[in-house]
């Protein structure tokens, strides 16, 4: 098997963004755009080589990844300059992949397509026709075989009519690509070192240059400033949103809704508008989330309901349970079977037993509560003294009442009752109803104050 060697060209400053960061640091879903390239190189190359120059040490840090060989190009000399960089430490009987930092939707199955011709002729070049080709090099075909690349700026009127353009992405014999860079001149309009000059030299030394064309404009697409960042983010989208609807996933409108992650998913589930997903989230079967929720690493189980406005985090959600409208599931949350999490509710780092009903307004964090609980509206768990957590332990079938106040560490009984309106310091037991709420009394003469 051919090695195969990836050149990751991030050299270039990305004035366009106006931002502090490195282009190739820019977002798009969950990894940055160097991110993107990475992953795809990674899963065909034995040695991924990042080229970087402005903002080095600030990719390196946030890529955070040993298995490549950062080589800096300090001085941004053209492209073939980056690729010249690269080569000391490559093989000269293995396969050089050139990729942009910047091109973050290139597929697997193009690179593989070049790769593969780059075996048989030395190199191959991916190309795409455009529509408006200004700001490319053009691809010089006679009798339909590539003899050239010219850039914009060294075209002639004729060359620049030209609407198959290069991408830039290109996969060469590692021991041609080396003889070809040593002889490249900056002779040019941009007195560049030009990569794209190696196709020429190939041609006169007899090579019959290799030609991959995509038909899609998006995975060849460089990112230059934000408005071309989210149009590439809504292509992402649009495409992951039709690959789920593909395996049974029912949207509501593929372009509202928002998978930043991996979602994975059984059958029948829908997902109305607005919906945004983060990290790693599973759906059982049958569940479905109304518009505006936003749910990251999650495990949701067969039948759920996720009402409208709901935000979840690192939690379980058990089969059958409703979660919502407008409810708050945080970190370490476990929310058992059939149970019900109702408006207003934050839950943290709690279990929620099978069938119980936490219906309005209520804060429950650090607790473990048994099965068939009813809380009333408005309780809180006091877990918090200033310095410390504590935890409050709710046991099976018991009732508390509204706008009680549980302060841990405490507990309730089995099938305890707390009244309505109390504030439990002291274990409550099983069975039994613990009432802490003063006295009502009535003050017959007394008058309401009136304005002076
Ligand atoms: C290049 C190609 C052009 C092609 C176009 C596609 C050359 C001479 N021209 O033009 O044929 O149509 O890309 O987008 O190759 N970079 C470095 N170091 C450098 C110069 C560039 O790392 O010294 C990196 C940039 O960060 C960028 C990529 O190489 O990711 C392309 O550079 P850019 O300046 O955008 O090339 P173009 O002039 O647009
Ligand atoms: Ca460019």
């Amino acid at each position: 098997m051919t090695q195969i060697h990836g050149i990751i060209l991030a050299a270039g400053k990305g004035t366009r963004m106006n931002s502090t960061k490195p282009k190739v640091l820019q977002t798009l879903s969950d990894k940055t755009l160097l991110g993107h390239v990475l992953a795809q190189a990674q899963q065909l190359c034995s040695q991924v080589h990042v080229v970087y120059g402005f903002g080095g040490e600030q990719v390196q840090q946030t890529i955070n990844d040993d298995s490549i060989n950062w080589v800096e190009q300090a001085e941004q000399l053209g492209t073939g300059h980056a690729v010249q960089q690269a080569m000391p430490s490559i093989d000269d009987d293995s396969i050089s992949l050139v990729l942009y930092g910047d091109v973050p939707l290139i597929e697997q199955s193009t690179l593989n397509d070049l790769i593969t011709q780059a075996q048989h002729s030395g190199v191959a070049l991916l190309s795409v026709v455009l529509e408006n080709p200004t700001g490319y090099g053009r691809i010089i075909r006679q009798n339909n075989q590539i003899q050239a690349i010219v850039e914009q700026k060294d075209a002639n009127d004729k060359q620049l009519t030209i609407c198959e353009v290069n991408t830039g992405i290109m996969a060469v014999n590692s021991g041609l690509l080396k003889t070809y860079l040593n002889g490249l001149d900056s002779n040019n309009a941009q007195g560049e070192l030009y990569l794209t000059d190696i196709i020429a030299m190939a041609v006169n030394d007899g090579k019959t240059i290799s030609s991959v064309i995509t038909d899609n404009e998006f995975e060849v697409a460089g990112v230059n400033d934000k408005v071309q960042l989210a149009e590439l983010e809504r292509t992402f989208q649009k495409n992951q949103a039709t690959k789920f609807m593909q395996q049974g996933l029912g949207l509501k409108d593929p372009a509202r809704f928002d998978c930043r992650g991996s979602l994975n998913f059984g059958q029948d589930c829908e997902i109305d508008v607005n919906v945004v997903i983060e990290g790693e989230v599973t759906l059982g079967n049958n569940t479905t989330i109304a518009p505006n929720c936003i749910i990251k690493n999650t495990t949701i189980g067969n039948d759920v309901s996720i009402l409208p406005n709901s935000v979840i985090e690192n939690a379980n959600i058990g089969d059958g349970a409703s979660i919502g409208p407008f409810a708050r599931i945080r970190p370490e949350a476990n929310i058992g079977e059939n149970a019900k999490i109702g408006n207003f509710v934050e839950v943290k780092k709690s279990t929620i037993g099978k069938g119980s009903k936490v219906s309005h307004l209520s804060y429950v964090g650090d607790t473990t509560m048994g099965e068939n609980v009813n809380i009333g509206a408005g309780v809180i768990t006091c877990n918090y003294d200033g310095a410390n957590k504590h935890q409050t332990v709710i046991g099976d079938g018991a009732f508390i009442g509204s706008d009680s106040q549980l302060v841990a560490p405490v507990s309730v009984g089995k099938n305890a009752t707390i009244g309505a309106g109390s504030t439990i310091t002291t274990d409550a037991p099983d069975e039994q109803l613990s009432l802490s709420r003063a006295k009502q009394r009535l003050f017959s003469n007394w008058k309401r104050p009136v304005k002076k």
